[in-house]
């Protein structure tokens, strides 16, 4: 059968879909497919694997055909395909969840020191010949070890994420999260549920790991900063539009909040005007799962959802629709 892949990803994935026999054709350009472009490359694939910028919706299903069995995302999250769209047409959906969670949580807790401490402004500050020598108050942050950390989302890297702070460094864990009302966490680490102001109200560390949906959308905006400490430090590896990003601006910017670590940004590519003026942001480009281990994980995943749905089996990480 035929499998278009949407951008090169690692050879692993690949080399397994040739493996079980089918034609696989790889995007040839280093960028995401325009519309028209994707829409004319699907046409006639039995399984397109797409990756977390491609919208994929009834029009791109459309375009590929009544013979598309499946789209599998080279991601956890899956907020760019329309779910109603791919159950009208019989197109089972999948995603690559576990194999990234520890890279992300690295990533998140890389971002929470990383804004704490002041890391990045510090490195700018250095190369920029500005050190002088030892000064008491030269770029004072904020400790880590027993502070609060409030989990947004208290899923698998929200999990994972909570067991680093408080396992590491003997942080508290407060959780919120529209479906868990308790965990295991509550008696293993002593973590408490609360509801989303006690935990912006409490944390000097506040990380969001919800998915982007239309009620996270904006989740985090200029009342839930108000909420929080002036010392706090917000950390985002989910999607960016869950948090207000000028609302954000404006909190950094007032010192409403002591700093941030985004991942992900409400318009990426684009970053909204001004944070990249400001010292007390960490910004990264959406590489939160991006080791050389998890991307191959990744790959292979991916390719395991196609092959076994092109064999008429359910795959193994089917998403429910
Ligand atoms: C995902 O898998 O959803 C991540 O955002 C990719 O890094």
């Amino acid at each position: 059968m035929r499998i278009f892949i949407t951008r090169k990803i690692p050879q692993i994935g690949i080399d397994r879909l040739k493996q079980a026999g089918h034609e696989v054709i790889v995007s040839d350009v280093d960028r995401p497919l325009t519309r028209d472009e994707l829409k004319q490359k699907v046409a006639g694939v039995d399984a397109i694997l797409s990756q977390l910028v491609d919208k994929m919706n009834g029009e791109i299903m459309d375009a590929a055909g009544k013979q598309l069995k499946i789209i599998a995302n080279y991601a956890v999250g899956f907020d760019n395909i329309n779910l109603k769209n791919a159950h009208d047409r019989n197109i089972a959906i999948t995603n690559t969840p576990d194999i990234l969670t520890e890279a992300v949580a690295d990533h998140a807790f890389a971002l929470m020191l990383a804004a704490g401490r002041r890391i990045v402004e510090s490195d700018r500050f250095s190369r920029a010949g500005k050190y002088t020598g030892w000064q008491p108050f030269l770029l004072l942050g904020q400790d880590l070890l027993g502070k609060t950390l409030g989990v947004v989302g208290l899923g698998r890297i929200g999990s994972a994420l909570a067991y680093r702070a408080a396992q590491g460094f003997k942080m508290k864990i407060l959780y919120y999260d529209p479906i868990i009302k308790s965990s295991p966490f509550d008696t293993e680490v002593g973590a408490k549920p609360v509801s989303l102001e006690e935990l912006l109200k409490n944390s000097d560390f506040v990380s969001i790991h919800v998915p982007l949906l239309p009620e996270t959308k904006h989740l985090i905006s200029t009342p839930q900063f108000e909420m929080m400490k002036k010392t706090a430090v917000l950390v985002n590896t989910s999607r960016g539009p869950v948090v207000d990003e000028q609302a954000l601006l404006k909190a950094l910017q007032n010192r409403d909040i002591f700093a941030a670590g985004i991942d992900v940004w409400e318009f990426e590519p684009k970053l909204t005007p001004g944070l990249a003026e400001i010292e007390n942001i960490v910004i990264t480009p959406h590489i939160a799962s991006a080791t050389v281990e998890t991307r191959d994980n990744m790959s292979k995943l991916a390719a395991e959802n196609i092959i076994a749905a092109l064999k008429g089996n359910a795959p193994p990480n089917l998403i429910k629709q």
